[in-house]
């Protein structure tokens, strides 16, 4: 049994008083009078070209970012092969069954090195001139090799990329001198400490794209505000956004409780993540049976936890006006049976789920484009949103951006 860290500093009675308070403000129809008013944040940041190369060149590369689940690469010789912000990385297992990750490109000649974007092997062989590394990355051969007098092989093994893992979750950052993973998460960490990462398995994995830029989406998974309107049957039908306890954490992440609007065991027949009422032997914050828990992880990942199969969501960005959406399906529950109608239902559920979102995001980046619009106003409810376009000036750096695109910094009760 997985206990909740002590350390956590959101335990179930101050997520109860959160939504006790919640409630009653929304009764009084009251903005809360300690929290500071919110600058509106410029939608350039959204549509325009210079803010995405700003993100591209200081934001991606400064940060870590989720990639794999360990489920992905299996066995030795496991690889996985894909492009961050447009450069190209590989993962894969060695023969020790430790996971490195590298620059997918040749150090002879550049060439990608590994075409296909998974499979197994047991040399990474380069489809240009066949120089092959080992699956630690290592030049172990190069044709004609007396061809190159002043080669020296040891010095063009592959190049690695930075990595670290949160149990079974392959995360990396292209900046050797950014904090390690750990101080990044921070408080995050605890958060979500009752959650058994090192045992989770990889159900399944979806991939597909969507025209409008990235924090668009992020932005509709940070609030509870449009869940009426654009989920009157799926999401609001399972939780009650009058209770939503939120919380914001440092370096951009956020926390988010919602309370169920049925007892437990009616839950089971209409939870945004449907447990079946199965009860699972891996045992998370009791509070997860009450509500439905959401964090957002700094900057592109959103983590709705349930105790049979949670969604990892990951946003990448393919232009300015595309992006990726990346989900990750998980069996937190290590001992229960996998590919079952509740794990289909609950896949399906959340499908249906995320679609709504993009249904009601349509049009959504050339009407911001080409409308105009100076700025987006931020309500409470939103303060998530807030809170990571804080951060992400914050890893830019203020001075790297324009005074028009740069969001006013305000102080914000974060722990
Ligand atoms: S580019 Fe890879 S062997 Fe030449
Ligand atoms: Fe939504």
């Amino acid at each position: 049994m997985h206990q909740l860290n002590d350390k956590c500093p959101w335990h179930a009675e101050a997520i109860h008083a959160a939504w006790k308070i919640e409630m009653s403000r929304r009764l009084e129809k009251k903005h809360p009078d300690k929290f500071p008013t919110l600058p509106e944040i410029p939608a350039a940041r959204y549509v325009c070209q210079d803010f995405f190369a700003l993100e591209k060149t200081f934001l991606w590369t400064r940060t870590w970012l989720l990639v794999a689940h360990l489920g992905e690469l299996p066995q030795p010789g496991s690889y996985k092969a894909f492009d961050v912000i447009g450069k190209p990385v590989l993962a894969v297992r060695d023969q020790n069954g430790d996971v490195g990750v590298f620059f997918n490109s040749c150090k002879h000649r550049g060439a990608r090195l590994v075409q296909d974007d998974k499979g197994i092997t047991s040399r990474l062989n380069c489809p240009y001139h066949a120089w092959s590394y080992d699956l630690g990355g290592t030049l172990k051969y190069c044709p004609d090799d007396y061809d190159f007098p002043a080669l020296s092989k040891c010095q063009k093994n592959l190049t690695k990329i930075r990595s670290a893992t949160l149990g079974n979750l392959l995360f990396i950052c292209f900046d050797n001198n950014a904090k390690s993973l750990d101080c990044h998460l921070g408080a995050m960490k605890d958060m979500i400490s009752d959650v058994p990462w090192s045992e989770t398995r990889l159900y399944q994995t979806r991939h597909f794209d969507v025209d409008c830029n990235w924090k668009f989406i992020h932005d509709a998974f940070s609030e509870t505000y449009h869940v009426s309107y654009v989920h009157p049957k799926s999401v609001n039908a399972a939780i009650n956004r009058t209770y939503t306890a939120r919380l914001m954490l440092r370096n951009g992440h956020n926390a988010m409780y919602v309370k169920n609007r049925a007892d437990e065991k009616e839950m089971a027949s209409h939870n945004v993540f449907d447990q079946g009422g199965i009860d699972q032997s891996v045992k998370l914050q009791p509070i997860t049976k009450e509500g439905q828990r959401s964090y957002n992880i700094f900057p592109n990942i959103t983590v709705p936890v349930a105790e049979n199969l949670s969604v990892i969501m990951v946003l990448w960005p393919l232009a300015s006006n595309k992006t990726k959406i990346a989900l990750y399906y998980i069996k937190v529950d290590p001992d229960s049976p996998i590919d079952t109608d509740v794990d289909r239902a609950t896949v399906n559920a959340f499908n249906q789920i995320t679609q709504e979102d993009i249904n009601a995001l349509r049009g959504i980046h050339e009407a911001t484009a080409g409308s105009g619009i100076i700025s987006f106003v931020v309500g409470y409810g939103e303060q998530f949103i807030y809170n990571y376009h804080r951060e992400i000036d914050n890893i830019i750096g203020a001075d790297n951006i324009p005074q028009a695109l740069r969001v006013a910094q305000v102080e914000l009760p974060l722990i």
